[in-house]
């Protein structure tokens, strides 16, 4: 079910966030900060963000031995954010580990979600470097499942296959997608694009916009039609 729009924050630094934040004078986005700010700024933009007030998905994509993974995200735990994600194919010993070590004493944790295939894996690489070689639709599935079987909150994946994933997990088990544009506007290197409304029907829970709303002119209000389309 449609819930909420996530700018995704690709900015080298904090002085270009924070001054992208400032432009919102009404409203406070939920934000997703990545590898790109977080290495370059640590925990610290995390934490101006959320003294500001925003929701945070913290998109790091953690992947390691069950041990690290789940020390690791005792450490992002403390840091106060909504949503933190990792690679479904650490397995589900390790997906299991990263819910122990988010949860914290009081029994609260953000939502954890897997990534299943990156986007830029396409099916030959798969078959020939990784050695997989069933279709990649199959390959989602799979990974969802398992995350799914873990305990996680869901995946992140295109809005093309958010029903497919609410069929196999349950309507529960979120669909949080990326790959949205505007009908009118700039696909930039996204290939297979949906529009807000249309992610909406598709029956993603979150989506994740970036340019679309980072490189606008007016960004305030290409986030507010993005929410307007995709909340109906
Ligand atoms: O600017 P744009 O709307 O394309 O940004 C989409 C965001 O979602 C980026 O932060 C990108 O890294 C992320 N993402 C994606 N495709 C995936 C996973 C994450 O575009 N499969």
């Amino acid at each position: 079910m449609a819930t909420d729009v996530i700018i995704a924050c690709d900015f080298p630094n904090a002085g270009e966030t924070l001054a992208f934040l400032d432009r919102f004078a009404e409203e406070k986005p939920f934000v997703k900060i990545g590898m790109e700010l977080f290495y370059a700024e640590g925990p610290a933009i995390v934490r101006a963000i959320k003294a500001r007030g925003h929701k945070i998905f913290l998109d790091l994509k953690l992947h390691d031995i069950p041990n690290t993974v789940e020390k690791a995200m005792a450490s992002l735990s403390a840091l106060d954010v909504d949503m933190v994600n990792l690679h479904a194919a650490g397995t589900r010993a390790m997906m299991e580990a990263a819910l122990r070590g988010l949860t914290r004493p009081d029994g609260t944790r953000p939502l954890l979600l897997a990534v299943t295939q990156l986007t830029s894996t396409d099916e030959a690489a798969m078959r020939e470097e990784l050695l997989i070689d069933r279709p990649l639709d199959k390959v989602v599935l799979s990974y969802a499942r398992n995350a799914a079987a873990a305990g996680l909150d869901g995946v992140v994946c295109s809005p093309l296959e958010a029903g497919k994933v609410h069929k196999a997990c349950g309507p529960a088990f979120l669909t949080v997608t990326p790959g949205v544009r505007f009908a009118d506007g700039d696909k930039g290197d996204q290939k297979r694009v949906t529009t807000p409304a249309r992610a909406r029907e598709l029956g993603s829970d979150y989506i994740v916009v970036g340019r679309p709303i980072t490189k606008a002119e007016d960004p305030a209000a290409a986030y507010r039609r993005c929410v307007r389309d995709f909340l109906g």
